[in-house]
């Protein structure tokens, strides 16, 4: 039956125009793509773990991987394409769970131990319910295919709330708004700029405090419409590929994350350095001017560990060669910058020089190796780049990859520690920005047929497969070391080989403003390991705003400082004394809290979980309506940082007058001075201000008296932070006691992760785990505290732990340690006890009243 044309119209809308971006690449293409939509079930076929259902030749197979976690495979040619990822695991796909069949005579359906899915006989609508029978998802109208096209549309809920999609820009929910999936280097990206460098196509809802998480995994140009184009639909579709998603059920957003990285595989450890302040330029021009830069760091007593070296190091740009006029001895800068406790950073671009007839051995040994895409009449691409006409390596390949991570061997040996993976879209200086689609991959991968692919088709997953290539090299190469990769493109799962960061953002207090949200939608898309460029990279900050932006970026999970070339000095003293002062407390502030941010990274390597994080995924049933307190706009400069620091930046860092930064509950402590907060109450508005009529959930508040030269920054009641001593850098090993500040309160505990901090022998049991708890007895008049035992054979710095216990109402009655009387020093609502840690676990017991 033949598309009605108004259905053709809201087709094509979203695609890129009639052809859309693939028209050159497309082989398959229908000639006049009718619209066949999945709308009524012909027949049912019961499975183990599903159902496959057919409309004639259209099918679709729906199955249960877990309880939890549901796959829908669809085809228009009844026939589903070769089950193979780049994103999901092949564990993952594999896994299965038997369902119990649950049709009757209007729809088909099964449930799982969490979830009834049905599909309406007569109209093909798919529901998902939870087990109580609570509708989770509803299809708006059946799927449709076009050609190799397909689309989704999902009813959209009032009260839904739509994030993720990696580094998308814009407001924090994407409610609203519409993205498009095609890795782009956005030089001079705005506000409203799209697409970015990122596809990620997963997203998180929350409605009321239920989340699911929706997994598209297509590389083809695809796109997300969340109620933008149809007002009350949100519409996914492809351009080619498989209709391939999958549904993850929470119902917490957390354990939306926690199942997301079991389907693409959590980030892995990061070496300890890559916490530490980072300090970039595009580009320090001699070996001199990096040595300076370092010798400053540390005369200034700045804190920091990383250095980078971006593309001018390079002879005329090529990658893996080193300018022997400006870096006359790259061995002995290395080795001087180890020997001041600095990790160095190196760009390695994917584009090879194209450099024929000459003795440039990434070329030759590419070109004798295959390794380079080709065009279709199998000439190999060229297209320019830095080095001017460059080629491609082709990612697709195992030993493609293989070959790629070889390139590294001479910059492993000179001690290079991380490899930085820019340009991967890839960028090409030509009026695509990138290659064309009719550039040839040919995939030989284990778990995939060997067969050749468009670009068009790998385009999306091509900077992922470059970062791929260079982790599994430098596993290759250093196989104690823990790789370190900074990618700017990437796909779904590409958080299992590198960090990331937001690209090129302008010096500007908005771009300041949108690091935030893109941040926390990163962390919602699996990746922990992200940053902004400190700063702004394009354009000199006013001192007032790198200043602003050295204090947030203190509290995220990537500190580097980077400017574009032609801009003003961007180090912490780029504007004297006064302004350099301000900064440095904080980056010492977060070398303090190292041992606290690296355990939560760790943690995420379990959970899933990242170091930002929006106040939604720790309380998600904060506001009274139940709505993501992150979408509020008089919080949107707010953040978590793990689970128990809030850093509560004001939404617009440039205005001035005071401000009310909300918490979630009640009972808070200030960070800086260990006192009780959040007495007073605001107001908080979706997308408003407070104002003194509006009636609005209303939550505890804190007044923030607005100065440069701070940054409100709040503690979870419960929380028990572990702090070490200042370091100038992570080689250095902490001297002194392991500070333990307690902020008693509900669900009072804390842990604390440690080891080598580079090797992977924390894999063998060479590690330190402690946990710690407190607890306020019924009357409020006693706390106990017990600090766990070491576990794991990694050795403590500290013999003592210096306990900072904060929140009495008075001097205590009596402090004991393990029942022996202790001293103490009691401060203004605090008490400050050393304990000599011996690794067995202890036991403090403080009488004295508790708020
Ligand atoms: C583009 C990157 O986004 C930027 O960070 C880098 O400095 C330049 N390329 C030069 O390598």
């Amino acid at each position: 039956m033949p598309a009605p044309r108004a259905l053709v119209a809201v087709f094509s809308l979203f695609l890129w125009g009639a052809a859309g971006i693939c028209s050159e690449a497309q082989t398959s293409s229908d000639a006049s793509p009718e619209i066949h939509s999945f709308s009524v079930v012909t027949s049912a076929a019961a499975l183990p773990n599903g159902l496959e259902l057919r409309d004639g030749s259209l099918m679709m197979r729906v199955t249960a991987l877990r309880d939890d976690v549901l796959r829908i495979r669809a085809s228009r040619t009844g026939v589903l394409p070769e089950d193979a990822s780049w994103a999901v695991l092949s564990a993952a796909r594999a896994a299965s769970v038997e369902v119990k069949q649950d049709s009757d005579a209007r729809v088909v359906g099964f449930h799982t131990a969490s979830l009834r899915v049905t599909v309406d006989r007569g109209t093909g609508v798919m529901k998902l319910f939870d087990i109580d029978g609570n509708l989770l998802r509803k299809d708006a109208e059946p799927m449709q295919f076009q050609g190799d096209r397909f689309r989704v549309a999902e009813t959209m809920p009032i009260d839904e709330h739509y994030f993720g999609l990696g580094d998308k820009t814009g407001a924090f929910d994407h409610r609203e708004a519409a993205f498009r999936m095609w890795n782009t280097d956005a030089y001079g990206w705005q506000e409203s700029t799209d697409p970015l460098y990122k596809s990620i196509p997963f997203y998180v809802t929350y409605r009321a405090g239920v989340s699911l998480g929706v997994l598209m995994d297509n590389t083809w140009p695809s796109s997300f419409d969340f109620g933008k184009t149809l007002g009350d639909t949100v519409q996914y579709r492809a351009e080619g590929g498989p209709a391939d998603i999958y549904i993850l059920y929470g119902p917490s957003a957390k354990q939306v994350l926690k199942s997301y990285a079991w389907l693409t595989g959590p980030a892995p450890l990061p070496p300890l350095w890559t916490l530490g302040f980072q300090q970039s330029r595009y580009s320090y021009m001699t070996e001199a001017r990096v040595l300076q830069v370092a010798e400053r760091l540390r005369r200034d007593k700045i804190p920091a560990d990383a250095i980078y070296l971006d593309i001018d190091y390079q002879e005329k740009n090529r990658p893996f060669t080193i300018n022997e006029a400006t870096f006359p001895d790259m061995p002995g800068m290395v080795k001087t910058l180890h020997g001041e406790g600095f990790h160095v950073v190196a760009i390695t671009d994917l584009h090879i020089a194209y450099l024929a007839r000459q003795t440039y051995a990434p070329f030759n040994s590419g070109v004798a190796g295959d390794q380079f895409v080709k065009n279709r009449d199998g000439s190999v691409y060229v297209g320019p780049v830095w080095p001017g006409p460059s080629v491609f390596p082709d990612f697709t390949r195992q030993q493609t990859r293989m070959w790629w991570g070889t390139l590294y061997k001479s910059f492993t040996q000179l001690g290079i520690d991380g490899f930085w993976n820019d340009m991967n879209e890839p960028s090409v200086f030509n009026a695509l920005k990138t290659m064309p689609c009719s550039v040839v991959h040919r995939i030989d991968e284990p778990g995939f047929a060997t067969r050749t692919a468009t670009h068009c088709e790998i385009h999306n997953v091509y900077g992922m497969e470059n970062s791929r290539a260079t982790f599994d090299g430098q596993l290759a190469l250093r196989p104690d070391v823990r790789p370190f990769v900074l990618t700017r493109a990437t796909y779904a799962g590409g958080q299992r080989y590198a960090a990331t960061w937001t690209g090129d953002d302008s010096a500007t207090w908005n771009h300041l403003r949108l690091t935030t949200s893109m941040l926390k939608n990163l962390g919602l898309s699996g990746f922990s390991m992200v940053g902004a460029d400190v700063g702004g990279y394009a354009g000199t900050p006013t001192a007032a705003l790198l200043t602003k932006w050295i204090e947030i970026a203190a509290f995220q999970p990537i500190d580097r400082d980077h400017a574009e070339k032609g801009t003003g000095d961007h180090e912490l003293w780029a504007n004297g004394p006064a302004q350099e002062d301000i900064r440095r407390r904080f980056i010492e502030t977060r070398y303090r809290l190292l041992p606290y941010l690296y355990t939560v990274i760790e943690d995420g390597t379990h959970t899933g979980l990242p170091l930002l994080r929006p106040l939604f995924l720790e309380f998600p049933n904060a506001a009274p309506d139940r709505h993501p307190l992150d979408v509020d706009l008089n919080t949107s400069g707010e953040f978590m940082v793990g689970p128990d620091l809030l850093v509560a930046a004001p939404a617009f860092a440039d205005k001035a007058g005071d401000y009310d930064a909300a918490l979630p509950t009640a009972g808070w402590y200030d960070f800086w001075t260990g006192k009780e907060v959040g007495k007073d109450r605001a107001r908080v508005l979706a997308g408003g201000l407070q104002s003194e009529t509006a009636t609005g959930p209303v939550l505890p508040a804190v007044r923030v008296h607005r100065e440069l030269a701070t940054l409100p920054v709040f503690v979870r009641p419960g929380a028990m932070l572990p702090i070490e001593p200042l370091v100038q850098s992570t080689s250095e090993r902490p001297v002194g006691p392991l500070t333990l500040r307690v902020f008693p309160g509900p669900n009072c505990s804390g842990h604390l992760y440690q080891d080598d901090g580079s090797s992977f022998a924390y894999q063998q049991g060479s590690f330190l785990r402690m946990s710690f708890t407190c607890e306020i007895s019924a009357d409020h008049r006693q706390i106990n505290i017990h600090i766990g035992k070491h576990d794991g054979s990694y050795p403590a710095w500290w013999k003592q732990i210096a306990l900072d216990i904060n929140g009495l109402s008075g001097p205590p009655l009596s402090v004991s340690v393990e029942g022996h009387a202790a001293h103490y020093v009691y401060g203004v609502h605090s008490i400050k006890i050393n304990v000599t840690d011996r690794g067995n676990g202890m036991d403090i017991v403080v009488r004295s009243a508790v708020r």
